[in-house]
Protein backbone atom coordinates (compact mmCIF):
# COMPACT_ATOMS: atom_id res chain seq x y z
CA UNK A 1 0.00 0.00 0.00
CA UNK A 2 1.44 3.47 -1.11
CA UNK A 3 1.47 6.29 1.17
CA UNK A 4 -1.19 7.40 3.81
CA UNK A 5 -2.89 10.89 2.25
CA UNK A 6 -5.85 11.22 4.74
CA UNK A 7 -4.64 12.82 8.21
CA UNK A 8 -4.39 11.71 11.51
CA UNK A 9 -7.37 13.00 12.75
CA UNK A 10 -10.03 11.28 10.56
CA UNK A 11 -8.37 8.04 12.26
CA UNK A 12 -8.72 9.27 15.58
CA UNK A 13 -12.71 10.77 15.14
CA UNK A 14 -13.72 7.13 13.19
CA UNK A 15 -12.40 5.63 16.59
CA UNK A 16 -14.33 8.33 18.83
CA UNK A 17 -17.55 7.88 16.64
CA UNK A 18 -16.85 3.69 17.01
CA UNK A 19 -16.06 3.80 20.62
CA UNK A 20 -18.96 6.25 21.26
CA UNK A 21 -21.63 3.01 19.92
CA UNK A 22 -19.69 0.71 21.53
CA UNK A 23 -20.49 2.25 24.84
CA UNK A 24 -18.61 1.72 28.42
CA UNK A 25 -17.50 -1.58 29.91
CA UNK A 26 -16.70 -3.04 26.38
CA UNK A 27 -13.55 -3.52 24.02
CA UNK A 28 -12.90 -3.84 20.17
CA UNK A 29 -10.13 -6.27 19.39
CA UNK A 30 -8.67 -5.23 16.07
CA UNK A 31 -6.27 -7.96 14.48
CA UNK A 32 -3.76 -6.77 11.18
CA UNK A 33 -3.88 -8.67 7.68
CA UNK A 34 -1.45 -11.79 7.55
CA UNK A 35 1.72 -11.65 5.18
CA UNK A 36 0.98 -14.16 2.29
CA UNK A 37 3.96 -16.69 1.06
CA UNK A 38 3.85 -16.72 -2.34
CA UNK A 39 6.55 -18.58 -3.15
CA UNK A 40 9.80 -19.13 -1.35
CA UNK A 41 11.24 -16.32 0.22
CA UNK A 42 8.43 -14.44 -1.80
CA UNK A 43 5.93 -13.06 -0.18
CA UNK A 44 2.46 -11.62 -2.43
CA UNK A 45 3.14 -7.53 -1.92
CA UNK A 46 1.52 -6.86 1.31
CA UNK A 47 -2.13 -5.62 1.99
CA UNK A 48 -3.49 -3.60 5.11
CA UNK A 49 -6.64 -5.01 6.32
CA UNK A 50 -9.77 -2.73 5.41
CA UNK A 51 -11.14 -2.66 8.70
CA UNK A 52 -7.98 -1.98 10.61
CA UNK A 53 -6.48 0.69 8.58
CA UNK A 54 -9.41 2.25 8.92
CA UNK A 55 -9.83 3.13 12.78
CA UNK A 56 -5.65 3.20 12.34
CA UNK A 57 -4.16 4.37 9.33
CA UNK A 58 -1.24 1.86 10.35
CA UNK A 59 0.31 -0.03 7.18
CA UNK A 60 2.29 -2.91 9.06
CA UNK A 61 1.63 -6.75 9.29
CA UNK A 62 1.94 -8.37 12.78
CA UNK A 63 -0.10 -5.44 14.85
CA UNK A 64 -3.46 -5.94 16.67
CA UNK A 65 -5.55 -2.50 18.03
CA UNK A 66 -7.63 -2.16 21.13
CA UNK A 67 -10.37 0.03 21.49
CA UNK A 68 -10.97 0.73 25.23
CA UNK A 69 -14.13 3.06 25.94
CA UNK A 70 -13.96 5.21 28.93
CA UNK A 71 -10.42 3.70 29.97
CA UNK A 72 -7.63 6.15 30.85
CA UNK A 73 -5.68 4.85 27.87
CA UNK A 74 -8.79 4.12 25.04
CA UNK A 75 -6.32 3.04 21.79
CA UNK A 76 -3.64 0.97 22.26
CA UNK A 77 -1.88 -0.61 19.60
CA UNK A 78 0.28 -3.88 19.57
CA UNK A 79 3.08 -3.90 16.79
CA UNK A 80 6.67 -5.02 15.57
CA UNK A 81 9.78 -3.51 17.31
CA UNK A 82 12.12 -1.60 15.98
CA UNK A 83 15.05 -4.09 14.91
CA UNK A 84 17.90 -2.69 13.16
CA UNK A 85 19.23 -6.38 11.68
CA UNK A 86 14.94 -6.89 10.43
CA UNK A 87 14.55 -3.24 9.13
CA UNK A 88 18.40 -3.32 6.92
CA UNK A 89 16.69 -6.22 5.28
CA UNK A 90 13.03 -5.80 5.10
CA UNK A 91 12.62 -2.25 5.69
CA UNK A 92 11.47 0.37 8.18
CA UNK A 93 9.49 0.00 11.30
CA UNK A 94 6.92 2.24 13.68
CA UNK A 95 7.82 0.65 16.40
CA UNK A 96 5.76 1.47 19.95
CA UNK A 97 7.11 4.87 19.98
CA UNK A 98 6.25 5.59 16.22
CA UNK A 99 2.91 3.96 17.00
CA UNK A 100 2.14 6.45 19.37
CA UNK A 101 3.96 9.81 17.78
CA UNK A 102 2.84 9.06 14.22
CA UNK A 103 -0.18 7.09 14.71
CA UNK A 104 -2.23 8.61 17.35
CA UNK A 105 -1.58 5.51 20.27
CA UNK A 106 -2.79 6.17 23.67
CA UNK A 107 0.13 3.90 24.07
CA UNK A 108 1.83 0.83 22.02
CA UNK A 109 3.58 -2.23 23.10
CA UNK A 110 5.83 -4.84 21.39
CA UNK A 111 3.41 -7.22 19.93
CA UNK A 112 5.18 -9.83 21.79
CA UNK A 113 3.33 -8.22 25.17
CA UNK A 114 0.21 -8.75 23.77
CA UNK A 115 -0.85 -11.14 26.18
CA UNK A 116 0.69 -10.09 28.72
CA UNK A 117 -0.92 -6.24 28.32
CA UNK A 118 -4.05 -7.58 27.08
CA UNK A 119 -5.55 -9.77 29.13
CA UNK A 120 -5.85 -7.74 32.39
CA UNK A 121 -7.62 -5.23 30.02
CA UNK A 122 -10.59 -8.03 29.22
CA UNK A 123 -10.95 -8.42 33.11
CA UNK A 124 -14.51 -7.33 34.49
CA UNK A 125 -15.27 -6.19 31.12
CA UNK A 126 -19.00 -7.07 29.54
CA UNK A 127 -18.74 -7.05 25.32
CA UNK A 128 -15.95 -7.87 23.13
CA UNK A 129 -16.54 -6.95 19.77
CA UNK A 130 -14.33 -8.01 17.27
CA UNK A 131 -14.75 -9.58 13.73
CA UNK A 132 -15.79 -13.12 14.69
CA UNK A 133 -15.01 -16.42 12.60
CA UNK A 134 -12.72 -14.05 9.79
CA UNK A 135 -9.81 -15.30 10.69
CA UNK A 136 -9.56 -18.59 12.59
CA UNK A 137 -5.83 -18.31 14.29
CA UNK A 138 -7.28 -14.56 15.99
CA UNK A 139 -11.03 -16.30 16.79
CA UNK A 140 -8.82 -19.23 18.82
CA UNK A 141 -6.63 -16.27 19.65
CA UNK A 142 -9.40 -14.45 21.56
CA UNK A 143 -10.76 -17.21 23.01
CA UNK A 144 -7.57 -18.50 24.85
CA UNK A 145 -7.72 -15.01 26.43
CA UNK A 146 -11.49 -15.24 27.68
CA UNK A 147 -10.38 -18.46 29.11
CA UNK A 148 -7.40 -17.84 30.72
CA UNK A 149 -9.68 -14.80 32.04
CA UNK A 150 -12.52 -16.92 32.92
CA UNK A 151 -9.74 -19.00 35.01
CA UNK A 152 -9.43 -16.59 37.85
CA UNK A 153 -13.57 -16.57 38.90
CA UNK A 154 -12.73 -17.83 41.91
CA UNK A 155 -10.62 -14.62 42.56
CA UNK A 156 -13.41 -12.37 41.67
CA UNK A 157 -12.55 -11.49 37.90
CA UNK A 158 -15.91 -11.59 35.53
CA UNK A 159 -15.00 -12.71 32.12
CA UNK A 160 -16.69 -10.81 29.12
CA UNK A 161 -19.80 -12.57 28.72
CA UNK A 162 -21.18 -10.86 25.19
CA UNK A 163 -19.70 -11.43 22.21
CA UNK A 164 -20.70 -9.07 19.23
CA UNK A 165 -19.48 -8.69 15.67
CA UNK A 166 -17.49 -5.73 15.26
CA UNK A 167 -19.05 -4.78 11.47
CA UNK A 168 -22.28 -4.46 13.17
CA UNK A 169 -21.21 -1.02 14.01
CA UNK A 170 -17.97 -0.30 12.01
CA UNK A 171 -19.43 -1.55 8.38
CA UNK A 172 -22.91 0.95 8.39
CA UNK A 173 -19.61 3.95 9.61
CA UNK A 174 -17.70 2.46 6.12
CA UNK A 175 -20.82 2.65 4.20
CA UNK A 176 -20.95 6.44 4.49
CA UNK A 177 -18.08 7.75 3.10
CA UNK A 178 -16.88 11.27 4.88
CA UNK A 179 -15.88 14.19 3.10
CA UNK A 180 -12.16 13.17 3.66
CA UNK A 181 -12.48 9.81 1.64
CA UNK A 182 -14.78 10.74 -0.81
CA UNK A 183 -11.53 13.42 -1.97
CA UNK A 184 -9.55 10.21 -1.88
CA UNK A 185 -11.86 7.97 -4.25
CA UNK A 186 -12.62 10.85 -6.43
CA UNK A 187 -8.13 10.66 -7.05
CA UNK A 188 -8.74 6.66 -7.14
CA UNK A 189 -11.39 7.57 -9.81
CA UNK A 190 -9.30 10.06 -11.51
CA UNK A 191 -6.13 7.96 -12.16
CA UNK A 192 -8.42 5.25 -13.06
CA UNK A 193 -10.20 7.20 -16.16
CA UNK A 194 -6.69 8.13 -17.40
CA UNK A 195 -5.51 4.89 -17.65
CA UNK A 196 -9.18 3.67 -19.16
CA UNK A 197 -8.31 6.58 -21.93
CA UNK A 198 -4.96 5.58 -22.17
CA UNK A 199 -6.40 2.18 -22.97
CA UNK A 200 -8.26 3.92 -25.68
CA UNK A 201 -5.97 5.65 -27.82
CA UNK A 202 -3.25 2.80 -27.39
CA UNK A 203 -5.24 -0.35 -28.80
CA UNK A 204 -5.11 -1.42 -32.12
CA UNK A 205 -5.63 -4.64 -33.92
CA UNK A 206 -2.69 -7.42 -33.99
CA UNK A 207 -2.10 -6.12 -29.69
CA UNK A 208 -2.36 -8.70 -27.31
CA UNK A 209 -4.21 -8.31 -23.76
CA UNK A 210 -1.60 -8.30 -21.93
CA UNK A 211 -0.09 -5.00 -23.46
CA UNK A 212 -3.35 -3.43 -23.00
CA UNK A 213 -3.09 -4.43 -19.26
CA UNK A 214 0.49 -3.01 -19.42
CA UNK A 215 -1.19 0.57 -19.92
CA UNK A 216 -3.21 0.15 -16.46
CA UNK A 217 -0.10 -0.73 -14.17
CA UNK A 218 2.00 2.31 -15.84
CA UNK A 219 -0.40 4.78 -15.34
CA UNK A 220 -1.79 3.62 -11.53
CA UNK A 221 2.10 3.53 -10.72
CA UNK A 222 2.80 7.04 -12.12
CA UNK A 223 0.54 8.54 -10.26
CA UNK A 224 1.45 6.69 -6.97
CA UNK A 225 -1.36 3.97 -7.17
CA UNK A 226 -1.83 0.07 -7.08
CA UNK A 227 -4.75 -1.63 -8.80
CA UNK A 228 -7.99 -2.63 -6.80
CA UNK A 229 -8.37 -6.18 -7.90
CA UNK A 230 -6.51 -7.93 -11.11
CA UNK A 231 -7.48 -6.10 -14.22
CA UNK A 232 -9.94 -8.06 -16.74
CA UNK A 233 -8.52 -7.30 -20.37
CA UNK A 234 -11.25 -9.02 -22.63
CA UNK A 235 -11.29 -8.60 -26.33
CA UNK A 236 -14.17 -10.58 -28.73
CA UNK A 237 -15.60 -13.94 -26.82
CA UNK A 238 -13.49 -13.16 -23.61
CA UNK A 239 -15.39 -10.19 -23.09
CA UNK A 240 -18.25 -12.37 -22.38
CA UNK A 241 -16.49 -14.29 -19.32
CA UNK A 242 -17.28 -12.28 -16.65
CA UNK A 243 -14.08 -12.46 -14.67
CA UNK A 244 -11.55 -12.98 -17.13
CA UNK A 245 -8.07 -12.18 -16.02
CA UNK A 246 -5.87 -14.20 -18.00
CA UNK A 247 -5.12 -11.18 -20.42
CA UNK A 248 -3.29 -13.68 -22.81
CA UNK A 249 -5.06 -13.09 -26.39
CA UNK A 250 -4.76 -11.60 -29.30
CA UNK A 251 -6.69 -8.33 -29.94
CA UNK A 252 -8.51 -8.56 -33.32
CA UNK A 253 -9.89 -6.26 -35.76
CA UNK A 254 -13.84 -6.09 -35.93
CA UNK A 255 -14.12 -7.50 -32.17
CA UNK A 256 -15.10 -5.36 -28.88
CA UNK A 257 -12.28 -4.77 -25.86
CA UNK A 258 -14.36 -5.05 -22.75
CA UNK A 259 -11.51 -3.54 -19.12
CA UNK A 260 -12.77 -3.68 -16.00
CA UNK A 261 -10.05 -2.35 -14.16
CA UNK A 262 -9.64 -0.27 -11.56
CA UNK A 263 -6.91 2.26 -9.13
CA UNK A 264 -6.01 2.02 -5.34
CA UNK A 265 -5.49 5.18 -3.73
CA UNK A 266 -4.03 4.96 0.22
CA UNK A 267 -6.74 1.85 0.62
CA UNK A 268 -9.44 3.31 -1.55
CA UNK A 269 -10.51 1.71 -4.75
CA UNK A 270 -12.28 2.59 -7.88
CA UNK A 271 -13.86 -0.05 -10.19
CA UNK A 272 -14.68 0.91 -13.93
CA UNK A 273 -15.98 -1.04 -16.79
CA UNK A 274 -15.45 0.24 -20.55
CA UNK A 275 -16.07 -1.66 -23.68
CA UNK A 276 -14.85 -0.59 -27.08
CA UNK A 277 -14.07 -1.81 -30.72
CA UNK A 278 -10.49 -3.28 -31.15
CA UNK A 279 -10.16 -1.25 -33.97
CA UNK A 280 -11.86 2.20 -33.18
CA UNK A 281 -15.11 2.14 -34.58
CA UNK A 282 -18.52 0.43 -33.57
CA UNK A 283 -19.78 -2.14 -36.11
CA UNK A 284 -23.50 -2.00 -36.73
CA UNK A 285 -24.49 -5.24 -34.36
CA UNK A 286 -21.63 -3.94 -31.45
CA UNK A 287 -23.52 -0.44 -31.79
CA UNK A 288 -27.32 -1.68 -31.00
CA UNK A 289 -26.05 -3.82 -28.07
CA UNK A 290 -24.04 -1.03 -26.67
CA UNK A 291 -26.35 1.65 -27.22
CA UNK A 292 -29.02 -0.61 -25.23
CA UNK A 293 -26.82 -1.08 -22.72
CA UNK A 294 -25.96 2.42 -21.93
CA UNK A 295 -29.70 3.27 -21.95
CA UNK A 296 -30.40 0.70 -18.97
CA UNK A 297 -27.15 2.19 -17.32
CA UNK A 298 -28.11 4.67 -17.62
CA UNK A 299 -31.59 4.74 -16.42
CA UNK A 300 -30.20 2.67 -13.26
CA UNK A 301 -27.90 5.91 -12.58
CA UNK A 302 -31.40 7.83 -12.16
CA UNK A 303 -31.95 5.45 -9.03
CA UNK A 304 -29.33 6.21 -7.34
CA UNK A 305 -30.46 9.22 -5.55
CA UNK A 306 -31.84 9.78 -1.75
CA UNK A 307 -34.67 7.86 -1.14
CA UNK A 308 -34.49 4.99 -3.53
CA UNK A 309 -33.88 1.86 -2.35
CA UNK A 310 -30.66 0.07 -3.32
CA UNK A 311 -32.83 -2.72 -5.72
CA UNK A 312 -34.30 0.59 -8.02
CA UNK A 313 -31.06 0.82 -10.54
CA UNK A 314 -31.18 -3.29 -10.94
CA UNK A 315 -34.94 -3.04 -11.18
CA UNK A 316 -34.48 -0.08 -13.71
CA UNK A 317 -31.50 -1.85 -15.45
CA UNK A 318 -33.27 -5.34 -15.97
CA UNK A 319 -36.32 -3.20 -17.67
CA UNK A 320 -34.46 -1.54 -20.41
CA UNK A 321 -32.28 -4.85 -21.01
CA UNK A 322 -35.16 -7.04 -21.28
CA UNK A 323 -37.38 -4.49 -23.06
CA UNK A 324 -34.25 -4.07 -25.81
CA UNK A 325 -33.82 -8.12 -25.98
CA UNK A 326 -36.94 -8.49 -26.89
CA UNK A 327 -37.02 -5.73 -29.57
CA UNK A 328 -34.15 -7.01 -30.64
CA UNK A 329 -36.19 -11.13 -30.97
CA UNK A 330 -33.41 -12.41 -28.50
CA UNK A 331 -36.16 -12.76 -26.01
CA UNK A 332 -39.89 -13.46 -26.57
CA UNK A 333 -42.42 -12.52 -24.95
CA UNK A 334 -44.01 -9.19 -23.25
CA UNK A 335 -41.52 -7.49 -20.74
CA UNK A 336 -43.49 -8.18 -18.00
CA UNK A 337 -43.58 -12.14 -18.30
CA UNK A 338 -39.97 -11.67 -19.58
CA UNK A 339 -38.83 -9.98 -16.06
CA UNK A 340 -40.75 -12.49 -14.32
CA UNK A 341 -39.32 -15.80 -15.58
CA UNK A 342 -36.08 -14.10 -15.51
CA UNK A 343 -35.16 -14.79 -19.47
CA UNK A 344 -32.67 -12.17 -19.40
CA UNK A 345 -30.54 -13.65 -17.16
CA UNK A 346 -29.01 -15.84 -20.33
CA UNK A 347 -27.77 -12.50 -21.29
CA UNK A 348 -27.47 -10.47 -18.52
CA UNK A 349 -26.68 -12.61 -15.39
CA UNK A 350 -25.20 -10.45 -12.66
CA UNK A 351 -26.71 -7.61 -10.39
CA UNK A 352 -26.17 -4.19 -11.70
CA UNK A 353 -24.46 -2.24 -8.66
CA UNK A 354 -22.20 -3.31 -5.31
CA UNK A 355 -20.79 -0.48 -2.76
CA UNK A 356 -17.66 1.06 -3.18
CA UNK A 357 -15.14 1.90 -0.72
CA UNK A 358 -11.72 0.34 1.08
CA UNK A 359 -12.65 -3.00 -0.84
CA UNK A 360 -14.10 -2.96 -4.22
CA UNK A 361 -17.36 -4.77 -3.10
CA UNK A 362 -17.64 -3.25 -0.01
CA UNK A 363 -18.87 -3.42 3.37
CA UNK A 364 -22.35 -2.84 4.27
CA UNK A 365 -25.42 -4.76 4.44
CA UNK A 366 -27.93 -4.57 1.22
CA UNK A 367 -30.83 -5.65 2.87
CA UNK A 368 -32.55 -5.38 6.64
CA UNK A 369 -34.63 -7.93 6.80
CA UNK A 370 -37.21 -7.57 3.94
CA UNK A 371 -36.32 -4.11 2.75
CA UNK A 372 -33.37 -3.04 0.77
CA UNK A 373 -30.66 -0.41 2.22
CA UNK A 374 -32.11 3.32 1.20
CA UNK A 375 -29.81 5.14 -0.67
CA UNK A 376 -27.98 8.06 1.66
CA UNK A 377 -25.71 10.73 0.47
CA UNK A 378 -22.32 9.73 1.28
CA UNK A 379 -22.51 6.09 -0.32
CA UNK A 380 -21.01 4.93 -3.01
CA UNK A 381 -22.68 2.55 -4.92
CA UNK A 382 -20.94 0.79 -9.00
CA UNK A 383 -24.00 0.83 -11.52
CA UNK A 384 -22.50 -1.68 -14.09
CA UNK A 385 -25.02 -3.40 -16.34
CA UNK A 386 -24.22 -5.59 -19.34
CA UNK A 387 -25.29 -7.81 -22.14
CA UNK A 388 -22.83 -10.68 -22.84
CA UNK A 389 -23.64 -12.75 -26.40
CA UNK A 390 -20.71 -15.83 -26.50
CA UNK A 391 -20.11 -17.69 -29.51
CA UNK A 392 -22.86 -20.46 -30.24
CA UNK A 393 -25.48 -18.88 -28.40
CA UNK A 394 -28.74 -20.01 -28.38
CA UNK A 395 -31.98 -18.24 -27.37
CA UNK A 396 -32.83 -20.71 -24.55
CA UNK A 397 -36.70 -21.51 -24.33
CA UNK A 398 -37.10 -19.55 -20.46
CA UNK A 399 -40.56 -18.59 -20.21
CA UNK A 400 -41.68 -20.68 -22.77
CA UNK A 401 -40.85 -23.93 -21.88
CA UNK A 402 -43.49 -23.59 -18.72
CA UNK A 403 -46.10 -23.62 -21.50
CA UNK A 404 -44.93 -26.48 -22.88
CA UNK A 405 -43.29 -24.62 -25.42
CA UNK A 406 -39.83 -24.94 -27.00
CA UNK A 407 -38.22 -21.90 -28.43
CA UNK A 408 -34.61 -22.97 -28.41
CA UNK A 409 -33.01 -21.48 -31.26
CA UNK A 410 -29.53 -20.30 -32.52
CA UNK A 411 -28.96 -16.24 -31.69
CA UNK A 412 -27.84 -15.19 -35.20
CA UNK A 413 -24.31 -15.20 -35.46
CA UNK A 414 -24.10 -11.37 -36.06
CA UNK A 415 -24.92 -10.87 -32.69
CA UNK A 416 -22.43 -13.59 -31.46
CA UNK A 417 -18.93 -12.66 -29.76
CA UNK A 418 -20.20 -9.47 -28.42
CA UNK A 419 -19.89 -8.46 -24.36
CA UNK A 420 -20.69 -5.15 -23.05
CA UNK A 421 -20.29 -3.91 -19.32
CA UNK A 422 -20.26 -0.46 -18.65
CA UNK A 423 -19.50 0.24 -14.89
CA UNK A 424 -19.14 3.83 -13.22
CA UNK A 425 -19.06 4.35 -9.56
CA UNK A 426 -21.70 6.95 -8.50
CA UNK A 427 -22.00 9.24 -5.20
CA UNK A 428 -25.37 9.43 -3.85
CA UNK A 429 -25.78 13.13 -3.10
CA UNK A 430 -28.33 14.80 -1.65
CA UNK A 431 -29.16 16.04 -5.03
CA UNK A 432 -28.15 14.63 -8.60
CA UNK A 433 -25.88 11.08 -8.56
CA UNK A 434 -22.48 12.61 -8.84
CA UNK A 435 -20.66 9.99 -11.24
CA UNK A 436 -17.09 9.75 -9.84
CA UNK A 437 -15.86 8.15 -13.20
CA UNK A 438 -17.15 10.64 -15.76
CA UNK A 439 -13.71 11.13 -16.98
CA UNK A 440 -13.22 8.16 -19.35
CA UNK A 441 -16.02 8.39 -22.24
CA UNK A 442 -19.11 6.71 -22.69
CA UNK A 443 -20.98 7.61 -25.83
CA UNK A 444 -20.29 6.02 -28.82
CA UNK A 445 -19.35 9.54 -30.57
CA UNK A 446 -17.10 10.19 -27.47
CA UNK A 447 -15.10 6.92 -27.42
CA UNK A 448 -14.57 7.14 -31.49
CA UNK A 449 -13.66 10.41 -31.35
CA UNK A 450 -10.61 9.71 -28.54
CA UNK A 451 -9.57 6.24 -30.61
CA UNK A 452 -8.92 8.19 -33.78
CA UNK A 453 -6.55 10.51 -31.90
CA UNK A 454 -4.24 8.28 -32.21
CA UNK A 455 -6.17 5.67 -35.22
CA UNK A 456 -4.81 8.71 -37.81
N1 LIG B 1 -14.42 -5.56 -10.94
C1 LIG B 1 -15.31 -6.32 -10.18
C2 LIG B 1 -16.67 -5.84 -10.31
O1 LIG B 1 -16.96 -5.07 -11.21
O2 LIG B 1 -17.51 -6.11 -9.52
MN1 LIG C 1 -17.93 -3.60 -9.94
MN1 LIG D 1 -15.60 -3.83 -12.25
Amino acid sequence: MLARTLPAPVFARRRRTLMDLMGANSVALLPAALEAPRNRDVYYPFRQDSDFYYLTGFPEPEAIAALIPGAEQEFLLFCRDRDPHMEIWHGRRAGPQGAKERYGADNAHPIAELDKILLPLLENRERVYYAIGYHPDFDEQVMSWINQTRAKARIGVQAPVTFIALEHLLHPMRRCKETEEIAVMRESARIACEAHCRAMQICRPGMMEYEIEAEFFHTFLRNGAGWSYPAIVAGGDNSCILHYTENNAELHDGDVLLIDAGAEVDGYASDITRTFPVNGRFSAEQRVIYELVLAAQKAAIDKVRPGCHFNEPHDAAVHVLTEGLIALGLLQGNVDEAIKAETYKQFYMHRTGHWLGMDVHDVGSYKTGEDWQVFAPGMVTTIEPGLYIPAGSQIADGCWAQLGIHLESDVDERWQRIGVRIEDDVLVTEGEPEVLTAGVPKEIDAIEALMRKTHG
